[in-house]
């Protein structure tokens, strides 16, 4: 049986990891998984949530550690383990450090890289930072591409990737929603359970963008106090990166606001149980784009630009920057202009139908001769 590593260190690429993990335990292929522990609480939890157990643990994080930290004892952590275990692929997910560090690492050694979330590109090498640079460098040292959309695809075309490398497959979010967000899961903040009773209007909020960080973040800090203080009736849910960064930054202006409930990162099912109460969701999360318009939620882009340009095409994702003035404006927009919230409010699965596991299994098992590829996402 051909040995295939998934590898991964932070929550979402443990989140769209998980559905490809599973459906490798139960394939022709053996499964090895590894984690980097680039992030450890919030890693841990999706982990658990998913029943898996990594086989091997890197364990790298450190408070406040740099990029080039994590790059390096990635790679460093990987040559042992793949002179140790000598796996017929790697599989890694997305644009983070680890994932890049890892594609990295197992080309040095000559072993083929499987790229999930291939392709996406925002034309802006600094924004996300690092994330574009990141993807890009993973696409020049991967063997199979897959794309979740037919646009990821065309970008990849575009960098004169072979056509016979690239499968279209879906995001494995969409996978990894179906098969939680129907659970109803209890909230561990009991305030948690009293949010959208009586149909009060909710707004979900995540931020953690790097090149947020600092002035930009304390604008989206202040620009949240001044919608608490707008609405009384609206409650603003905020679950707060462990990001020491991002909660110096955000923070202080929200201390003491009544209709502000600060939590800890939620358990993945947990947000996706508050992602169906949301009336709005404000955020610059990469994954969060991804799922809310598959539930038909508004969602506000606290960013310049995206490499997820679908959902802002369908029109359930509005782009509108990080100005604080902007942000009030347009969340305030959304709450009292009825014409406008429902022309955004659509649920859209441009991202997935939730088989992007099994076609990512089909591949990496047609690539390594022991199957056959299966009919691609959206065609
Ligand atoms: C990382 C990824 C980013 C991804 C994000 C998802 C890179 C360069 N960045 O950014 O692409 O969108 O994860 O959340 O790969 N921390 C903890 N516990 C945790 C997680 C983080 O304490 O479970 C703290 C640590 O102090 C750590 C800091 O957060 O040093 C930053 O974590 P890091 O992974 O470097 O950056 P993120 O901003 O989380
Ligand atoms: N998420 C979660 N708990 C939270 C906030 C987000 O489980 O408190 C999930 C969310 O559903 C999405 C993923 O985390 O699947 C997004 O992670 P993040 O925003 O940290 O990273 P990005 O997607 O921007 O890389």
């Amino acid at each position: 049986m051909p040995l295939v590593m998934p590898i991964y260190g932070t929550r979402p690429e443990a989140i769209k990891m998980a559905p490809i993990v599973q459906a490798l335990k139960v394939s022709d292929m053996e499964c090895f998984v590894t984690v980097t522990g680039q992030h450890r609480h919030m890693l841990d939890q999706v982990n658990e949530l998913f029943d898996i157990v990594p086989d091997a643990d890197l364990n790298i994080i450190q408070p406040r550690q740099t990029l080039s930290s994590v790059l390096v004892k990635t790679i460093d952590g990987l040559d042992q383990l793949f002179a140790a275990n000598r796996p017929d692929a790697v599989v890694v997910q997305g644009d983070t450090t680890t994932s890049t560090a890892a594609a990295i690492a197992a080309f040095y050694h000559s072993i083929p890289v499987v790229h999930v979330e291939a392709g996406l590109r925002s034309g802006d090498l600094f924004s996300p930072f690092p994330e574009e640079a990141n993807r890009k460098i993973t696409s020049q040292v991967a063997s199979l591409h897959l794309a979740p959309t037919q646009v990821s695809k065309a970008n990849l075309l575009r960098e004169n990737v072979r056509p016979r490398n690239i499968v279209v497959t879906g995001n494995t979010v969409i996978d990894a929603l179906l098969a939680t967000v129907g659970k109803l899961v209890p909230f561990g903040d009991p305030n948690l359970e009293r949010v959208g009773a009586e149909g009060t209007k909710v707004l979900l909020v995540t931020t953690h963008r790097r090149e947020n960080q600092g002035d930009t973040m304390r604008g989206i800090g202040r620009a949240l106090a001044r919608l608490a203080d707008a609405d009384d009736d609206l409650t603003i849910v905020f679950p707060v990166h462990k990001n020491p960064a991002v909660r110096e930054a955000v923070l202080p202006p929200l201390a003491g606001k009544r209709n502000v409930i600060i939590t800890e990162p939620l358990a993945y099912g947990e947000f996706t149980r508050m992602l169906s109460l949301a009336t709005i969701v404000l955020t610059d999360s990469g994954g969060v784009q991804e799922e809310a318009p598959s539930l038909g939620k508004p969602v506000l882009v606290m960013r310049d630009n995206t490499e997820r340009p679908e959902a802002v095409a369908a029109g359930t994702v509005r782009l509108i920057g990080t100005d604080e003035h902007r942000i009030v404006a347009e969340v305030l927009r959304l709450l009292h202009d009825e014409k406008h919230f429902v022309s955004m409010a659509n649920a859209v699965n441009p991202y997935g139908d939730g088989n992007a596991a099994k076609r990512t299994i089909a591949a990496i098992a047609e690539m390594l001769g022991v199957g056959t590829r299966i009919d691609e996402f959206g065609v």
